[in-house]
């Protein structure tokens, strides 16, 4: 793959270290006392202006930029960049008391009120102007400042409105997309349950209805909202873009379920010449609790580079301890803030980025952690802040350098969302749990991983696994990826439908031809059940009465269905692997294909390239016993040589500049 983005911040010098910094919540003594303390801790960056809408324009046509002003110049002088960004994620109370149709409207038709954040319609045009025209003025004021390093526009787009400028946009969105009321009727299917339209009037969003919405409906209506937040996005990107040659991004969300906007399409928009993929990841262990921690930063980190087709990336959030939005607080143990930073950078992030900076002393935030705790300086959060900053200062090389990947998941946003429509034969065939849990399974065995659009090139992967991909037109790139010599592993239930959520003739769809193997039925499991196959291995969640055609079956199912459960299949130079079911232990299944690893499951091995062939071997010890790196080099982080019998210590670092 072509990493033509391989300067992404260019006039940050080496890696990008820092966070949200929200000076407008501090009086000015405060602020000099921050500055010297960035430089303590080697901070390069911040961010600023995110939420200060407010503060730049206190009423309607009223513009007031000196403490703007006064917070860049701080940074100039301080030699700290700014990632300045355009305050538009959070309209003022004077703004949607003065234009309520800017505040969004629910699935059951109640107007939200403001008080937080984040209150806006992406479909009213008064706030689209108004986004504009913010950008606009921030960038012809400080395009040429000497802080400014990259813009950042919005923050974590996520904003639905069900209203009826909505319902104009979707229409006009939908006659784009389906031609006519016809195709759009075919579409969604309306014979089923008599719902054909007559006029464009009668299409509305999917507001609270009497009966389940229509899968068709459902669908559109994702994708038409993740659109729309793009074209928001852009509006004010183009603006910044025309004044401004500095690197424009906004900050994707990949914690958790990452499903609410197809960060593919927005992939196009925010990667490319003078932009970047910057995006938040936090930790969030009840919902993962199968997950070690180590594992969801690499997943979070995985997905990110993926956003950005390989080329480096922008870490922009990351917490040192607890998010306040989890509910309770939870401290990480001593050195993980060292080594999830590290395993970002080691996984393509040009840097390490917080929320926040200071901890706020009021807001819903007040108790979110951050580089400067309540609990102040004197503090292991602050020592591993000021010891990181030493690292990357000694990384300074890698910047640039892209990841080495073995293995590739299939990760299509709108079959994630099309396997959530409802009605579907299991509510437990979720896609974004088993992707993590496949991912999770492959960062145990050392295989670094990339998540990856169905559609793109996949030569040069070993490995590429599909662990659900409900949604699929056709197998051609699929194919033409085996052919060449790939390795290809289908979980159950994928190629089932086509875009329309239409189903597919012959089951599984798709994907019949291309795997050898005929479904007869679904037979999925009760929650928490298994099934036991022959070899001695268990599914759970889900079953099907699956029969060879080209394939060959390698295990059963001992009850039934009692047909195949693993299949195996060579085509041209590669080969396929087909289940039937949900493995429970892919550890197993894994090195049954071939990928066993030899070294313990708490090491992380990733290694970064530069074009020119200098490499680097990020080695994290998350585990409790001392582990040879069998490389020779030297060790960034210390200065040392490393050679081929040296041990890493439980919990120690290296990244190793491989002689
Ligand atoms: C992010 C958001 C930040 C802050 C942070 C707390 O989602 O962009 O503004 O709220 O979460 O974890
Ligand atoms: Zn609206």
């Amino acid at each position: 793959m072509a990493h033509p983005n391989s300067d992404i911040i260019p006039t940050v010098d080496g890696l990008a270290y820092g966070g949200d910094y929200n000076p407008e919540q501090w009086p000015r003594e405060v602020w000099d006392e921050d500055v010297r303390l960035m430089r303590e801790a080697g901070v390069n960056l911040v961010s600023v202006n995110i939420f200060a809408w407010a503060g730049i324009n206190p009423g309607p046509g009223v513009w007031d930029f000196e403490r703007l002003d006064a917070i860049m110049d701080l940074l100039a002088e301080g030699g700290v960049k700014a990632d300045l960004a355009t305050s538009t994620a959070s309209p003022p109370p004077w703004f949607s008391q003065r234009h309520p149709e800017t505040l969004p409207v629910d699935a059951e038709g109640r107007r939200l009120n403001y008080g937080a954040r984040a209150e806006y319609c992406p479909h009213a045009p008064v706030f689209q102007a108004a986004v504009v025209e913010m950008a606009t003025r921030l960038a012809e004021r400080y395009a040429d400042h000497p802080a400014l390093a990259m813009w950042h526009v919005g923050n974590e787009y996520y904003r639905w409105c069900y209203c009826d400028a909505a319902a104009d946009a979707f229409r006009v969105w939908l006659e784009e997309r389906h031609g006519d009321l016809d195709g759009l009727n075919r579409a969604w299917g309306t014979t089923f349950w008599s719902q054909t339209f007559t006029d464009w009037s009668q299409v509305l969003p999917p507001r609270i209805s009497a009966e389940t919405p229509s899968p068709g409906h459902v669908l559109d209506w994702q994708r038409f909202g993740s659109d729309a937040l793009l074209k928001l996005f852009r509006s004010e990107a183009d603006a910044i873009a025309r004044r401004s040659g500095k690197p424009i991004t906004t900050n994707l969300m990949v914690t958790g379920n990452f499903s609410r906007l197809d960060y593919h399409r927005w992939g196009e928009h925010v990667t490319g010449p003078g932009r970047l993929v910057a995006t938040d990841h936090y930790l969030i262990p009840e919902h993962d609790d199968d997950i070690e921690a180590p594992a969801q930063v690499a997943f979070g980190a995985d997905a990110s580079r993926g956003l950005a087709g390989g080329s480096p990336w922008l870490l922009m959030e990351q917490s040192t301890n607890s998010s306040a939005w989890r509910g309770g607080y939870f401290a990480k143990q001593p050195g993980d803030q060292l080594r999830h930073s590290l395993s970002y950078v080691a996984r393509g992030s040009e840097g390490a980025m917080y929320f926040q900076w200071r901890a706020s002393r009021y807001g819903t935030e007040r108790w979110h952690s951050s580089m400067i705790t309540h609990g102040g300086t004197d503090s292991k959060v602050w020592r591993e802040v000021v010891e990181f900053g030493g690292w990357l200062k000694r990384l300074a090389e890698v910047k640039g350098s892209t990841v080495v990947s073995r293995a590739a998941i299939l990760l299509d946003f709108e079959s994630a969302w099309a396997a959530a429509t409802p009605g579907q034969p299991s509510a437990d065939m979720a896609t974004y749990p088993e992707i993590r849990r496949w991912h999770a399974a492959l960062w145990r065995k050392g295989v670094t991983t990339d998540l990856v659009n169905p559609e793109w090139d996949l030569n040069g992967y070993e490995y590429v696994f599909a662990p659900h991909l409900y949604v699929l037109e056709s197998d051609a790139n699929l194919r033409a990826y085996v052919e060449s010599g790939g390795t290809l592993v289908v979980g159950p239930y994928s190629g089932i439908v086509d875009r329309d959520d239409h189903v597919h003739e012959g089951l599984p769809g798709a994907l019949r031809d291309l795997i050898g193997v005929r479904v007869e039925e679904f037979c999925p499991l009760p929650k928490g059940a298994t099934i036991t196959l022959d070899d001695g291995t268990e599914g759970h969640t889900w079953s099907e009465a699956a029969h060879p055609t080209t394939a060959e079956v390698v295990a059963s199912f001992t009850d039934y269905p009692a047909t195949g459960a693993i299949f195996h299949r060579h085509l041209g130079k590669g080969q396929i692997w087909y289940l039937s079911t949900r493995p429970t232990d892919l550890a197993t299944f894994l090195t049954n294909i071939g990928l066993q690893s030899d070294t313990p499951e708490t090491l992380e091995l990733v290694t970064r390239r530069h074009e020119d062939g200098r490499t680097y071997l990020f080695a994290i010890n998350h585990g409790q016993t001392p582990t040879p790196i069998p490389a020779e080099g030297q060790n960034l982080l210390t200065g040392t040589p490393w050679t081929r019998t040296d041990h890493l210590q439980p919990g120690a670092s290296a990244v190793i500049r491989i002689a």
